[in-house]
């Protein structure tokens, strides 16, 4: 019953955000390591024990079970040097067959190729809750979705604004801690394009499940056009439309241009530690796969997002100072202005 059990609560672990991103199945050759680590010889060693043990065990409790009518006490052993030398060896030996290649492999991983490399450099910063992406070399930002290119290394330097986060995708990567103050490295090639899903892997706060984000592997040109496309100026909405009052309200009444900027590009000198705004950057959201570091970027739940922020994320800034004080205030948004908003954020693409 136990091992059922435990069967049916693991089976859930390759799911994020109702998604599977399995361990097992690497798309990146850093996770593709891990893995094969893992089967070899960590498994094989786990199953050899754990046979071993339980077989001795199940061997013994049967062969030596009381019978009926047996009252005989068994004879009574008080150290036996050989046996405890064994049990001591053996385990040693298998630890160290298990430490070896591990430590070898961390080593190994997350070395910066150096300069000379056709790496793509990012840097990647956790907020509580969501993940904020810049690419200095291009001079963009963005957040939630970080576009990479299949088949080329990529090296990303990961902090935090505020409390520690561990940046982890678990296809193509293992976890790095995101830790302020500190600038860690992470490095990997994507072997695969599509959406892989990631998660923030270190308790951070009452949102901590809510913080995931989505890796976009793309061909190189793909990713020259996502790059040249958010280097140009955000187009306008059309006058009069209602994107147009959205963007209006956006900018006015409804105060989300105090978090959010909507301009895809940055002064690429900005430090890492610096940050550029208390919200995530808003340029070309509508193209985006993830929507409030969670759920699924569709305008039902873009509209939910805005209209019942508290609802939906509770304890986020987005929550706390800006839906709880305009409830408070009884200054929400109408179902229209919130209509508005969204048509402006869906323009955005
Ligand atoms: Cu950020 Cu958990």
């Amino acid at each position: 019953l136990l091992l059922a059990l435990t069967v049916v609560l693991t089976s859930g672990c390759g799911v994020i955000g109702g998604k599977i991103a399995s361990t097992s199945d690497p798309a990146g050759d850093q996770a593709r390591l891990i893995w094969d680590l893992f089967i070899t010889p960590v498994w094989w060693l786990v199953i050899f024990v754990f046979v071993l043990v339980t077989g001795w065990i199940l061997i013994n409790i049967v062969r030596f079970r009381r019978q009926p009518g047996d009252t005989r006490i068994p004879p009574q052993v008080h150290g036996n040097q050989r046996l405890e030398i064994a049990w001591t060896l053996i385990p040693a030996i298998i630890l160290a067959l298990i430490a070896v290649p591990s430590t070898r492999l961390i080593f190994e991983l997350n070395r910066d190729p150096g300069p000379g490399s056709n790496a793509l450099r990012a840097q990647v910063i956790g907020h509580q809750w969501w993940w904020e992406f810049r690419y200095p070399e291009y001079g963009i930002v963005t957040a939630g979705d970080l576009h990479l290119v299949v088949g080329r290394p990529v090296v990303l330097t990961i902090t935090s604004h505020d409390v520690i986060h561990s940046f982890w995708p678990p296809r193509l990567a293992g976890k790095v801690d995101a830790v302020p103050g500190r600038a860690h490295t992470m490095v990997f090639t994507p072997e695969e394009t599509g959406v892989f899903y990631g998660q923030c892997a270190e308790l951070c706060g009452a949102q901590h499940a809510h913080m995931q984000f989505r890796v976009v592997v793309q061909t190189q040109e793909e990713f020259d056009a996502w790059v040249a496309k958010l280097r140009r100026p955000i187009p306008e909405p059309p006058a009069g439309s209602l994107a147009a009052t959205g963007q209006q309200l956006f900018a006015g009444k409804a105060g989300c241009a105090g978090c959010h900027q909507v301009s895809p590009t940055y002064d690429p000198v900005t430090p890492i530690n610096k940050t550029l705004a208390v919200g995530p950057n808003l340029a070309y959201i509508g193209e985006r796969h993830v929507l409030a570091a969670f759920t699924d970027n569709t305008p039902e739940e873009l509209h939910r997002w805005i209209a019942s922020t508290c609802d939906v994320k509770p304890y986020s800034i987005m929550c706390e100072k800006w839906w709880r004080i305009r409830a408070e205030q009884n200054t929400l948004l109408t179902t229209e202005e919130v209509d508005a908003i969204v048509a402006y954020m869906l323009s955005l693409q």
